[in-house]
């Protein structure tokens, strides 16, 4: 067992998305190649939330101020959230993912679906426990279990050679399961690739669970924001068992509520049960006030959502097609969510220091891909939930610095494909 020190260890949040700013800008030790290229600064960490990118779904602040007159009632939640929220959401979540919830039992209200996250492993997780976990995935996924003091089972995930599905390895999934795995962790769509994972993969998840009696996490927090083409299917709907299934989603991405602090987790009532315990001495509930604008979610105003997937897509063409005129770049093109992944050309310096000299130089903030996967040493992550045009200035600005800093034995790593998703844009097929 870790001790408290071990497990704090590998919980670092120095490259996390959002702390670069408590980094040292300048580095003596670090070689700049050229001079500043100038532009307007682009945070690629995280989404853009304003009225330049992307504003919060209309009528939200409205029900944040009708639940600060509500005045206690609201204040002061049950633990596991608002009932009469509850029920409006376990509708709402019933017929977006195709499967019964009822908002008395099968559901909880939480700080952010990254408290959803916490407080379900912090339900299931013993310490020992053997949980595997998708590499790339969520960055938090693998120090959530090591913190809990798991044993992380990485499963690869090979989104990069092809262009549909996820691409996970369900032969190794199924060894993991067989050596006694009993939790399984994944974001759907994932979370850097932007890969949705096909009918096929997630049936054969639920078969193994079922198999195995693993229960599954699944953090579904893009599922709304899916690219024309492409279809979702909900591993809650398929053939498994629902004590087995715990579904993590909330407003801070699709809908750039994520200020507001809230996420649901909804499935298997002993394990939502376990998350109200958990919860009640976490932070006892989630921000009461900002409970009352779920209200605003999956009740947005018609064709609302259909903009929202347009600009997002629109961003991904264009941020693609400027990757793809740069020798040594592969990159997949998301089907869902606002991820960028793309794996650089072999670069003169490591990783780390193309981050920080992209800052230093270009203005531009990206995630290091070894954030999702230890051995993502040659990617970065982008979310591209910003304004557009800084958004497209900021990648040409990355094609330059890949070019001042590629190694230069003249090697690009590899073939320089951008290969485009099954249901790809025009933009990026053509250029694959
Ligand atoms: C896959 C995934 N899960 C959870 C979270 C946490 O989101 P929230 O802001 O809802 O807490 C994020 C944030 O980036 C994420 O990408």
């Amino acid at each position: 067992m870790p001790t408290i020190d071990e497990r704090f260890a590998r919980i670092g949040t120095d490259h996390a998305p959002g702390q670069e700013v408590r980094q040292a800008l300048a580095d003596d030790e670090m070689e700049l190649r050229g001079g500043a290229i100038s532009g307007t600064p682009v945070d690629f960490s995280h989404g853009d939330v304003n009225p330049t990118a992307f504003e919060p779904t209309p009528g939200a602040l409205e029900e944040l101020v009708a639940g600060v007159h509500r005045g206690s009632s609201q204040a002061y939640t049950e633990y596991r959230g608002d009932a009469g929220v509850r029920e409006l959401m376990a509708e709402r979540l019933a017929v977006f993912t195709g499967a019964p919830v009822s908002g008395a039992d099968e559901l909880i209200i939480t700080p952010g679906t990254q408290g959803a996250l916490f407080l379900a492993l912090g339900a299931i997780v013993n310490a020992g426990d053997r949980v595997a976990i998708v590499r790339p995935d969520y960055f938090a996924n693998r120090k959530l279990v090591e913190f809990l003091g798991g044993v992380v089972v990485p499963i690869e995930m090979d989104y990069l050679s092809r262009d549909a599905g996820a691409g996970l390895d369900l032969g190794r999934l199924e060894d993991a399961f067989k050596s006694g795995v009993k939790t399984f962790l994944f974001s759907n769509p994932n979370n850097p690739a932007g890969v949705v994972y096909e009918p096929e993969e997630i049936a054969r998840i639920a078969s193994l669970a079922m198999d195995h009696g693993v229960t599954v996490i699944v953090d579904q927090l893009y599922s709304r924001l899916l690219y024309t083409g492409n279809s979702y299917t909900h591993l809650r709907a398929a053939a498994i068992d629902s004590d087995l299934v715990v579904t993590i989603m909330g407003p801070s991405k699709t809908e750039s509520l994520s200020g507001y602090r809230l996420g649901a987790a909804f499935g298997a009532a002993r394990i939502i049960d376990r998350m109200e315990k958990l919860q009640a001495i976490v932070s006892l509930r989630a921000p009461g006030y900002s409970q009352a604008v779920l209200r605003t979610w999956f009740a947005e105003p018609d064709g609302w959502l259909e903009e929202r997937i347009a600009a997002h897509q629109a961003l991904r063409d264009d941020l693609l097609a400027v990757f793809a005129a740069v020798p040594g770049v592969r990159a997949r093109s998301p089907q869902a969510g606002s991820y960028l992944f793309p794996r650089l050309p072999r670069l003169g310096v490591p990783l780390h220091h193309f981050v920080r000299a992209l800052r230093v130089q270009a203005a531009v903030t990206v995630t290091p891909g070894i954030e999702f996967s230890p051995d993502r040493t040659d990617s970065i992550r982008l979310n591209f939930s910003q304004n557009h045009e800084a958004a497209v200035n900021a990648v040409r600005r990355i094609a330059e610095m890949v070019d001042r800093y590629r190694a230069d034995d003249g090697d690009d790593g590899d073939d320089g494909a951008v290969l485009a998703g099954s249901h790809g844009s025009a933009t990026a097929a053509g250029l694959a």
